[in-house]
């Protein structure tokens, strides 16, 4: 594979920096804004393979990709292969170009109910429901990834040994998380076992893990020899980050952080899509996580958050995100640059409630 070329299947990627699925975060409207800033791909929040849920209005706008930009790529989770193969099935009639397989989820819920990283003390079942997702995508020219940790717990990193057997199985790139299931998102990422698994499987590997700025990135990549490199919590509030990293790694000069009258545009162009999606009433909540984001490293952002935190209408928000930004602008031309952002806890919590 050349530096600049990445393929998935048929598809051929515009970079090597790809926007994380992140379940309540990585919606439709902010994975659409990830890839106009930057991101070469994006993967969508995971879709339970329970069929009960599918009808259910989270599911549905899961299922979301009105207006989204090939390839999409929908990632599903659960524990039973023939589910699985179901919900890869359903997925691809519904517009699914590439299905991914959630084997990271960390959250205990997941991996009671569910599956995400539990899988991984699982090797056989781990490896059934990859074959049987392989067998129901192939007929359809489907490509299935994968994205799992280094695995279960620090004496249990079968990252390795699951690769090899994915890779025979069928799949065709793989994503690794630098962290154990027993982690959580405490500690650091480690890149070795991404390296082991690169060094393993002859299939793209993308490096994920704590990876939050175009230096990092390129450390990263050097260090893992990974394919690309997949970025999450990093991106919450700071989309423009791909453009940033895919930038940097191209010419190997940093931009210059976005200005804030640009930004001001962005984030009120996403909570108008953000609200057409989810309405007015959950619109105007699930948009406050964003914006709190969005302004948690600015001026007076914590007291505007509390402010925003207390509205309850969407034109009233969307108004005051307006005003704010437009005050900043006064103050300030560019957003600070990330070597100037405060480094914030890791979003655990939400990271939890999220899989719920
Ligand atoms: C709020 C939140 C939701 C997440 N949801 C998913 C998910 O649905 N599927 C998945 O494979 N990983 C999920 N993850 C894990 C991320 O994709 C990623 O592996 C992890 O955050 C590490 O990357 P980062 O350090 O760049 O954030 C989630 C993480 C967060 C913080």
């Amino acid at each position: 594979m050349s530096s600049t070329t990445f393929r998935i299947g048929s598809f051929v990627l515009d970079n090597r920096v790809f926007a994380a699925p992140m379940a309540g975060v990585t919606d439709r409207p902010f994975r659409m804004l990830c890839r106009k800033l930057g991101a070469g791909y994006a993967v969508s929040e995971m879709v339970t393979s329970r069929k009960e849920l599918w009808g259910t209005l989270k599911t549905s706008r899961r299922a979301d990709h009105d207006g989204e930009q090939a390839p999409i790529a929908v990632q599903i989770a659960g524990t039973d292969a023939a589910m699985m193969a179901e919900a890869a099935r359903y997925n691809i009639e519904r517009g699914a170009q590439i299905i991914d397989i959630n084997m990271g989820c960390p959250a205990k819920k997941v991996c009671n109910k569910w599956a995400g990283s539990a899988l991984m003390r699982d090797e056989p079942l781990a490896l059934e429901i990859a074959e049987a997702v392989v067998a129901a995508a192939a007929p359809e020219g489907v490509p299935v990834t994968l994205k799992m940790r280094t695995g279960w717990s620090d004496d249990r990193r079968n990252a390795v040994v699951l690769a090899r057997r994915f890779e025979g199985a069928g799949i065709q790139m793989l994503t690794v998380h630098g962290r154990t299931r027993e982690q959580g998102y405490k500690g650091s990422a480690e890149y070795r076992t991404i390296a082991a698994v690169k060094a393993t499987v002859s299939i793209p590997v993308v490096a994920n893990g704590d990876v939050d700025s175009p230096e990092k990135a390129r450390q990263v990549l050097a260090e893992t020899g990974a394919d690309a490199v997949m970025i999450g919590r990093a991106a919450q509030g700071r989309p423009w980050i791909f453009r940033e990293v895919a930038h940097y790694l191209a010419t190997g000069d940093l931009l210059a952080p976005p200005l804030v009258a640009e930004v001001r545009r962005l984030l009120l162009a996403h909570l108008e899509d953000h609200y057409a999606l989810y309405g007015d009433f959950s619109g105007v909540r699930t948009a406050r996580k964003h914006i709190g984001w969005y302004v948690r490293s600015l001026p007076g952002g914590e007291d505007f958050r509390a402010r925003m935190n207390a509205i309850e209408d969407c034109k009233a928000q969307w108004q005051a995100v307006a005003d704010y930004f437009g005050q900043l602008g006064e103050q300030m031309d560019r957003m600070p640059a990330i070597a100037d952002l405060q480094p914030g806890a890791p979003d655990d919590e939400l990271a939890t409630d999220a899989f719920a």
